[in-house]
């Protein structure tokens, strides 16, 4: 069965706390955090204290989606807020098997993300030794977008290449209940929502559908 991993971007950010419990206790599982920088994409959205603040309101395992230019200065910091998962973006980093070495030095487990125009093959060299893919279906940036239909061969040709791996494939944009299907007949193990988790009054009941 596919997991779900409720993106925060859409939550009410008045009430983020409630926000992170009710996740919880509607059977979410791990919850997704769009770190965005203005740099990296042009949006900007939260960043360490909120992690951290947000750290003791839930025992799920928090993936920080970190949308910034040169993640790699900035790992420690997430890694003591609380992160499980640290996912950097493949674009970002100068050197991938060494960001991925650093996360894991940190004790935490380590994620690459792809935006919709980068290849599979960048994995290639790194496959073996990370935790989690990342596969971007819109542009990385803003939350409510459409779902890219074109990257479906990517998930297909990622979960190929992963084969008995036990890293998590995680998709990521534009999923909703039209799209869930798609994306995890195409081989996603797990499926990123903020929109579709975050609309109409019950979360519990999205997220099972979904799921
Ligand atoms: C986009 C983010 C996604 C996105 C998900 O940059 O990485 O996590 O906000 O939101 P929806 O589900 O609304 O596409
Ligand atoms: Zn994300």
């Amino acid at each position: 069965m596919v997991m779900i991993a409720p993106s925060l971007l859409a939550a009410d950010f008045g009430n983020l706390r409630q926000e992170v419990e009710r996740l919880e206790t509607s059977g979410a599982d791990m919850l997704h955090w769009d770190v965005m920088d203005g740099h990296f994409v042009p949006n900007l959205t939260f960043g360490v204290p909120v992690i951290e603040a947000m750290r003791g309101a839930s025992r799920l395992p928090f993936d920080v989606h970190l949308m910034v230019e040169k993640p790699e200065k900035m790992l420690g910091w997430f890694a003591k807020a609380g992160a499980d998962y640290i996912t950097v973006h493949a674009e970002a980093v100068a050197d991938l098997r060494q960001t991925i070495e650093q996360i894991h030095a940190l004790g935490v487990k380590a994620g690459v993300a792809l935006k919709p125009q980068t290849k599979p093959e960048v994995l290639r060299e790194v496959l073996a030794m990370v935790d989690l893919v990342l596969v971007m279906t819109v542009e990385p940036g803003f939350g409510g977008q459409k779902f890219m239909r074109e990257m479906l061969p990517k998930i297909g040709l990622l979960k190929e290449m992963k084969g008995d791996k036990r890293l998590i494939l995680s998709v990521d944009g534009g999923i909703n209940r039209q799209t869930a299907p798609d994306a995890a007949s195409a081989g996603a193990d797990m499926l990123v929502a903020g929109t579709a988790v975050f609309t109409g009054a019950n979360i519990r009941e999205n997220i099972n559908f979904l799921r």
